[in-house]
């Protein structure tokens, strides 16, 4: 339904956004703005609706795909510290292996977007996986933590303004570990800034 819903908007903003480019009015550039981000809403929305219904469960080795998404990020000139996990596969553990891939990723972005330095950890307890992702940025303050995470919360527009996120990364991520049976915890890293970890039950 919500694939369905973006899709539909899609046509009607971009016109909208046709039509305000051909009137001349001084409030012209800050409702075009809008328009802009509300196409950026919708194109998260139906990115994430995409992935969903491609991906099925399937038993997945997450030493890899972990280090594979950390690669990425490392390629496109990010500081990214991945210490080797104690056993680099890991069990094989049944999982959405694209939305597992997209949490990740989403978290990593924040983290770049934040920190300078960023850390990545895999770590296999006899309940529960562990994914961190740890920066040395300025962090979430405790009470601010449950709002960031809801879906278009950016916290302190200030510092956000120039850059082009809508606020559903955070959101997302809990969503996909919640699908896992799992959790997104935020909280405060040792580097300094946040410390964000993604909890499966295994
Ligand atoms: N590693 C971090 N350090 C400090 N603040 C963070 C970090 N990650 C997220 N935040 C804060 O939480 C808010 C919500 O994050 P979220 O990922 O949901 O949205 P976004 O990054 O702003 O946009 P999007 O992910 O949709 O591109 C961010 O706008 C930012 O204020
Ligand atoms: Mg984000």
């Amino acid at each position: 339904m919500l694939a369905g819903i973006s899709h539909d908007l899609r046509t009607p903003l971009t016109r909208l956004k046709l039509g305000l480019s051909m009137i001349e009015h001084e409030d012209i550039p800050d409702l075009l703005r809008d328009v802009d981000a509300m196409s950026r809403m919708v194109d998260g929305f139906l990115d994430f609706a995409r992935s969903e219904a491609e991906d099925r469960v399937e038993p997945t080795a997450l030493g890899p795909l972990v280090a594979e998404v950390v690669e990425t990020f490392r390629r496109q000139g990010h500081d990214v510290e991945h210490p080797a996990p104690d056993d680099p596969e890991g069990p094989l553990l049944d999982l959405r292996p694209l939305a597992i891939r997209r949490a990740l990723e989403n978290l990593l972005a924040n983290a770049c977007t934040y920190g300078r330095h960023v850390r990545v950890t895999l770590s296999f307890g006899e309940k529960a996986v562990r994914i961190t992702v740890e920066d040395d940025g300025p962090g979430i303050p405790p009470e601010r933590r449950e709002e960031a995470i809801r879906p278009f919360v950016r916290l302190d527009d200030a510092r956000n303004q120039d850059r082009a996120g809508v606020g559903l990364g955070l959101a997302i991520v809990a969503d996909i570990a919640r699908v896992h049976g799992g959790a997104l915890r935020l909280g405060e890293s040792g580097m300094g800034g946040l410390r964000a970890d993604i909890v499966l039950a295994r």
